[in-house]
């Protein structure tokens, strides 16, 4: 077997700025052996065409129950049972029924919401009389954590406790406190929409309870669990990080900055570079091996994990031309941020939605809006998600 190129060893020099590393790797071959920074020894693809293959390659199994060794699958939960976590025929089902309610028109339909919720927040925290704030705290996280409750019907959630347990699912701290996690998660789903069944609303979440296909084909009750629990986590832990890590490469490329606020018809081109330099999702979620499945001209045996690092495939130069340039005029599209394939991100038009607003809004009402930290200081959240645990900024001149 290939030798193991462990990531971990470059510490946080690694999470702060993984891209040096990909580019080395990318510059060997489109695939490595490696041990992740969290631990685990996987397949890591990094190049960009290698990264879309596998993206789409049907060898390469998400339902991990299935691949786990009998015996093996650790604490069952109806969380899992989710479109993200199941191959065809399941996916096919699952994103049918869920595609059906979570359309395009009911995106649409949120965006005056989206924007009321920003000038709320924007308020707030503009409110601060020494002018600073940490800008995950103030903007990014309870945006997104805001609209995926209401869009899904979450009446009075505790928000708190929600944050903890979705961030201890997506980051563990350590096994134990994961797994408390999926049970209070799990616990929680379950009786939310025993609530919605008996009194129902018009949110998605009702929505999905009532909704059937043209066989009469219905969503189950694990299956209704999976994907409230899916939309809700990958509603909000992903479009935080897309905000941090789009306002981060701002005001850390003052020309981009000036030129956006030139001209703010480069708005949506911005947003994609954004997603392009700098996405939220680092690694896909993992895909196993059912068979050997040679990819990028490397046979990698059955029973293996491969992860795909979708930051890499954004930063190839054989894609993108200086491609470690934050360019917000650049054609960005190719980009991996939202995957590809068959689990292409069915959340993307509202994370764009949301982006848009929110940094429209923010530039336009702190016109002097700098970093209050160094870059180097910032502490980064480490697992598949790419972001600051905080970004803190001013907005006052003081001069
Ligand atoms: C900037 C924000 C976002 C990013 C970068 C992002 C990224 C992704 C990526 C990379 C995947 C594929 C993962 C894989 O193949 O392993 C994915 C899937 C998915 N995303 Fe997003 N996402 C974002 C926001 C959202 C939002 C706001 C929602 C819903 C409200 C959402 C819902 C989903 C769902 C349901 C899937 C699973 C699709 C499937 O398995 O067919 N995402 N997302």
């Amino acid at each position: 077997m290939a030798e193991i190129v462990d990531l971990g060893a470059y510490g946080k020099d690694f999470t702060r700025d993984p891209y040096p590393y990909y580019a080395k790797l990318r510059a060997q071959g489109p695939i490595h052996r490696v041990r992740l920074p969290y631990g685990n020894d996987v397949w890591l693809v990094v190049g960009h065409q290698a990264v879309r293959a596998a993206l789409s390659d049907s060898r390469l199994n998400k339902d991990w129950r299935a691949a786990m060794p009998q015996g093996d699958v650790g604490e069952e939960s109806a969380l899992f049972t989710n479109m993200l976590d199941a191959d065809p025929p399941q996916h096919t089902r699952l994103r049918k029924l869920v595609a059906k309610e979570f359309t395009s028109r009911r995106v649409e339909a949120l965006r005056p919401r989206v924007q009321q919720i920003t000038d709320e927040l924007l308020d707030t925290m503009l409110a601060a009389p020494d002018g600073r704030a940490d800008l995950v705290e103030a903007l990014a996280f309870p945006l997104p954590m805001t609209v995926i409750c209401e869009l899904l019907g979450v009446p009075s959630m505790d928000r708190d406790a929600f944050r903890s347990w979705s961030n201890e699912i997506v980051a563990p701290t350590s096994d134990e406190a994961a797994q408390a996690a999926v049970v209070a998660m799990s616990g929680y789903l379950v009786e939310l929409i025993e609530t919605k069944r008996n009194a129902p609303g018009d949110g998605l979440l009702s929505a999905l309870i009532r909704t059937s296909d043209e066989d009469g084909d219905q969503l189950s009750r694990d299956e209704l669990v999976g994907t409230a629990f899916l939309l809700l986590v990958a509603g909000h832990e992903t479009t935080v990080s897309l905000l941090a890590n789009g306002v981060r490469a701002l005001l850390q490329h003052p020309d981009q900055l000036a030129a956006l606020r030139a001209d703010f018809s480069l708005l949506d081109n911005a947003v994609e570079e954004m997603l392009r330099y700098d996405g939220p999702v680092e690694t896909a979620t993992w895909r196993f091996t059912g068979e050997p499945v040679e990819i990028g001209g490397t046979l990698i045996p059955a029973g293996e994990t491969v992860a795909i690092a979708l930051a890499s495939a954004s930063r190839d130069p054989e894609i993108f031309a200086v491609a470690d340039d934050f360019d917000i005029t650049r054609d960005a599209r190719g980009h991996t941020a939202f995957g590809h394939g068959i689990h292409f991100c069915l959340g993307a038009p509202l994370a764009r939605l949301e982006a848009r607003i929110a940094l429209r809004s923010l530039l336009e009402r702190c016109p002097d809006l700098a970093m209050d930290a160094d870059f180097d200081d910032l502490t980064w959240r480490v697992g598949m998600l790419r972001g600051p645990a905080r970004l803190p900024v001013r907005w006052k001149s003081w001069s």
